[in-house]
């Protein structure tokens, strides 16, 4: 399914932004990237909390994807941390490699645990909405959230 491939290629995207902040030379490079990397899992918790995760109760179970939430949600909060900190560089740092150890295992699992038996199950008409229109609808949604993390960050 489109919205499968769609996901995975997000998780790609959001391991290479990871390996990137970690070769990255200079303090500039390191701020774009952390702004890009808060973009990215945005959009991609927005697809998965909305759309995704709803639907996947009835295929994996409710307690697989309350602790998938919970994972989000501690995202989340470690996505406004690294915003808030991107004017000391060891903080920044830091709160990446945070954010990238939690990222790697939620993906790992919900690649393992999540997507194949929701692929396998699951159809556009069960999530009601198509590939093209989730993620226009995402990218509209994530603009609110990145204010509301930009917002956090900035208190
Ligand atoms: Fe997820
Ligand atoms: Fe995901």
């Amino acid at each position: 399914m489109d919205v499968i491939d769609l996901l995975i290629q997000q998780h790609r995207e959001a391991d290479a932004l990871f390996e990137a902040f970690r070769n990255a030379q200079d303090d500039t490079s390191k701020k774009e990237l952390c702004i890009q990397l808060a973009e990215a899992l945005t959009l991609h918790d927005t697809i998965e909390t909305r759309w995704i995760y709803p639907v996947a109760r009835r295929v994996v179970g409710d307690d697989k994807i309350n602790h998938s939430e919970e994972e989000h949600g501690e995202m989340r909060r470690l996505i406004a941390d690294m915003l808030r900190s991107r004017n000391d560089a060891n903080a920044m740092a830091s709160k990446v490699g945070e954010l990238e150890k939690l990222v790697k295992s939620h993906i790992s699992d919900e690649e393992q645990n999540v997507l194949p038996q929701f692929g396998q199950k699951v159809t556009e008409k069960d999530i009601g909405m198509s590939c093209n229109d989730i993620v226009r609808t995402a990218s509209d949604v994530r603009r609110e959230e990145m204010s509301k993390l930009e917002g956090q960050a900035t208190l």
